[in-house]
């Protein structure tokens, strides 16, 4: 549904220059919800704005729904046209909503129909439409500054599907609001997505946002998607930086010549008692050092950092074991988890023994 390949974007002020995209190529497929994940200035919002060419890429191509919208990005009128036609099939919801306040609800929600010429009565009847749509029938007549935050977004959710988008793109619709509005607002976009079959890209930093609606996710740094994929297959791959971002599991290890792994239970494993069996069977004393459970697309999954006494070579048989119940085990070296590389270091925290990969 979206497609950007080689996706950059230069900013220059001066003699300064700001490369805020630095060779993006990303796949969003139909129908799914897809997060972007990063620090703040990672080049997230630069990116969004590039997918629907309010920042203009200083190179390689963005494709939604078939169109190449880089291509009819030219200087003469009739590109512009073409291109503000694309355009009205990308819907976009900001931070920090951008609603008129002289406006109505309703009239908020009419605007982008009254750029596309559309009648009165129509747009009257397609505003009360997605006003219901999203929850807010009996506030057509109210003003943006009688609405709570939660309903101000959701004003802007429905101005941003007036268009009948195919794509919804979101910044950080959910920063300003509380956790239990988040979550309302996160159950919305989840609905229609599903009800309306629409793409949603969402930029967030926070990864519960990620955890409850994203099918897939990239994450990005310094303008580059370092990672990106379907959620579950992120946390199923080994040393996955998006998986530990996810589920952070930290904790230092109680002294040296101790091991250190990293276990992700998903699917039948994570239910089952593998700690107590593990202790059991091979008679060892295990300390867990952190975890963290949670349910992502509905399933169970949990990451925990445990420590076993002895060196890797000790153990190696125990890993063994976890391996064969179906767990996805990860051993960290010990120098790596007192989490040696400084914040925003390209390598990860923690690197993984690639012997001990299977
Ligand atoms: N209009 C602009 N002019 C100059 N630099 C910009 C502009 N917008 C963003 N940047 C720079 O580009 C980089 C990426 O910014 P941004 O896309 O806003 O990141 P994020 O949304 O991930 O925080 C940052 O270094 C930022 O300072
Ligand atoms: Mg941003």
């Amino acid at each position: 549904m979206i497609t950007t390949t080689g996706l950059t974007k230069v900013y220059r002020s001066g003699d300064r220059e700001v490369t805020a995209l630095d060779g993006v190529d990303l796949h969003v497929r139909e129908g799914e919800v897809y997060g972007v994940l990063g620090q703040s200035g990672a080049g997230k919002s630069t990116l969004i704005r590039c997918l629907n060419l309010l920042e203009r890429p200083t190179s390689g191509t963005v494709t939604v729904a078939g169109t190449d919208l880089t291509a009819l990005a030219g200087r003469k009128e009739r590109a512009n046209a073409a291109l503000r036609a694309a355009r009205s099939h990308i819907g976009m919801v900001f931070q920090h909503f951008n609603l008129l306040s002289s406006r109505t609800v309703q009239d908020n929600v009419e605007l982008p129909l009254e750029i596309l010429k559309v009648d009165r009565r129509e747009r009257a009847r397609k505003a009360l439409e997605l006003l219901d749509l999203v929850g807010l029938a009996d506030k057509a007549k109210a003003y943006p500054a009688q609405l709570s935050g939660g309903q101000k977004q959701r004003v802007g959710i429905a101005r941003a599907l007036a268009g009948d988008p195919k794509v919804l793109l979101s910044d950080e619709a959910t920063s300003a609001l509380d956790p239990e509005t988040t979550r309302s607002i996160l159950q919305l976009l989840r609905d229609l997505n599903q009800q309306l079959g629409l793409t949603i890209v969402l930029i967030t930093h926070e990864m519960d946002v990620v955890k409850t609606i994203c099918d897939s996710a990239a994450l990005m740094k310094g303008g580059r998607v370092i990672e990106s994929g379907t959620v579950s297959e992120r946390l199923a791959t080994p040393g996955s930086e998006l998986a530990r971002e996810l589920f952070p599991v930290g904790g230092e290890p109680s002294g040296d010549g101790r091991t250190v792994v990293d276990i992700t239970f998903h699917g039948a494993a994570a239910t089952r008692p593998v700690i107590s069996e593990l202790s059991r069977t091979y008679n060892v004393d295990i300390s867990i050092l952190g975890a963290a459970m949670d349910t992502v697309g509905g399933k169970q999954i949990g990451r925990m950092r445990i420590e076993l006494p002895g060196p890797f070579e000790e153990n190696v048989v125990p890993i063994g074991f976890l391996r064969e119940q179906g767990l996805q085990v990860d051993v960290a070296e010990a120098a790596d988890v007192a989490d040696a590389a400084p914040a925003g270091a390209t390598a990860p925290a923690t690197t993984l023994r690639k012997d001990a990969a299977k």
